[in-house]
């Protein structure tokens, strides 16, 4: 039996093209394992976006070289932005390497590893296809999965200032709405409850199809489909945030009364020097215009600080908007340059220093806010989608509300993949804790 090890870094799309790849692998039969040390073939799933988890990714080949050199057999790639990125360049870094997969092959890794295993490594394989083929592969979900990772569209024409992903990801293309039904109706035979639809701006789903199924209508369709209970989707550009998509909130049963979307920076001139194309005026007005819809719904964002040109007022301008939203949660940044981006060449370079004070300053506000938003929720009833056993102890069951938090309360295993409703009696930083109703449970 020959064990694949695979570490996966960065966004959902990463996570879900690991699954693929794992899933292929198993047909090639390989077992996937955590145990990296007992691995035949270690992959590792990169991610660009920011430096950080750049380095993060070195660091483990890094540490893979090692258990190379004690098993030379052991076979080694990478794939994943990162890969894209490189391409051969990966072999002067890292020669321990035996493949270098790019964003859209990771379709023919198996192909791959099998050349490797009979000639020698070295292969690298990062054309942008038109077609990618493993655009369309699906992913079997594993046995009593309730939520699945479903790609709606692949690549990024924005070209945000400080973002890699459209260099690495290549153009946008959207999946036929037939096929992400198809496949949305194949995971709910297998059990599943919750699917998550992918794509870089997924608001702009079906601007290069002939069709034109837009977002909305897509989002009814996947929404219709017998079993799916929930439907949520990630990730929003504001500026494609339609009142319709608005109203899918509203129209849409399984929809779930969540969004997530990227705020970067409350100063307008700073959104215009990150060509954003929306002002914060623009992003409050949607923020408005969802919560008369949907009073409830839950708010999450993404926010970099330190910019180049970030004055302080800039930044006072950030915590202001956030003040003003008030966001479930966010996930905030220190800006980091990313090679062929427009930001690269900016003047206004913001110190290391000041980035780290405004980025605490940043979290610390956002803690009070998560806070004072799951405290507010104590008292209230719930629906949790139950995942299985909590983390934290052997008696409670964990499980998502609609709006995205993580619910823990005491409960067997037999509840994973329920739909519960429970009563919120706490509400913590990172999650709330609930007692289950009696009752109400649906299969
Ligand atoms: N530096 C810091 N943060 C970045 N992000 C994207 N590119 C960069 C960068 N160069 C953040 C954005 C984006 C999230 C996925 O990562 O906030 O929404």
């Amino acid at each position: 039996m020959k064990y694949c090890y695979i570490h996966t870094f960065g966004c959902q799309m990463n996570v879900r093209d690991s699954q693929q790849v794992a899933d292929l692998m198993e047909k090639e039969g390989y077992l996937v394992t955590d145990d990296l040390k007992a691995a035949d073939l270690v992959i590792v799933n990169t991610c660009s976006v920011r430096e950080k988890a750049e380095q993060k990714a070195h660091s483990l080949i890094g540490r893979v070289r090692r258990l190379k050199a004690a098993k030379p057999e052991l076979v080694v790639g990478v794939m994943g932005c990162l890969a894209q990125q490189w391409g051969k360049r990966f072999f002067d870094r890292s020669p321990h390497l035996d493949f270098v997969c790019g964003t859209h092959s990771s379709d023919r890794i198996p192909d791959m590893v099998r050349k490797v295993r009979e000639n020698g490594g070295n292969l690298e394989d990062t054309v942008l296809r038109e077609h990618p083929g493993s655009f369309n592969l699906r992913v079997p979900s594993s046995p009593g999965s309730v939520a699945a990772y479903v790609t709606i569209r692949q690549g990024r024409d924005n070209y945000c200032a400080y973002c890699i992903v459209p260099f690495v990801r290549g153009r946008e293309k959207s999946r036929l709405p037939g096929d992400i039904v198809d496949e949305v109706a194949g995971l709910a035979v297998r059990g599943v409850k919750e699917v998550t639809l992918l794509g870089q701006n997924v608001n702009s789903y079906g601007n290069t199809l002939d069709n034109k199924v837009d977002f909305p209508a897509l989002l009814k369709l996947v929404g219709a489909v017998e079993g799916i209970e929930r439907v949520r989707f990630t990730t929003s550009h504001p500026k494609d945030l339609s009142e319709s998509l608005m109203d899918s909130f509203v129209e849409i049963d399984a929809l779930c009364e969540h969004i997530h979307l990227p705020l970067q920076s409350g100063s307008d001139y700073i959104l215009k020097r990150m060509k954003r194309v929306y002002t914060s005026e623009e992003y409050l007005e949607k923020i408005r215009g969802l919560r008369r819809r949907v009073p409830s719904i839950s708010i999450t964002t993404d926010i970099i600080v330190g910019f180049p040109g970030e004055s302080d007022s800039d930044f006072e301008k950030t915590i202001d908007l956030m003040e003003k939203v008030r966001f479930d949660n966010a996930f905030s940044f220190k800006y980091s340059h990313r090679p062929g981006t427009a930001a690269e060449s900016y003047d206004g370079e913001v110190e290391e220093s000041v980035k780290s004070r405004r980025l605490a300053i940043l979290q610390k506000l956002q803690a009070e806010h998560t806070l004072e938003k799951n405290r507010a929720m104590e008292g209230g009833e719930q629906e949790v989608l139950v995942e299985g056993i909590s983390k934290g102890s052997r008696d409670d069951v964990s499980g998502r509300t609609r709006s995205n938090k993580i619910v823990n309360f005491s409960g067997e295993s037999i509840l994973a993949g329920r739909l519960v409703p429970v009563k919120i009696v706490r509400g913590y930083a990172h999650s709330l804790r609930g007692e289950m109703l009696q009752g109400g449970v649906k299969e």
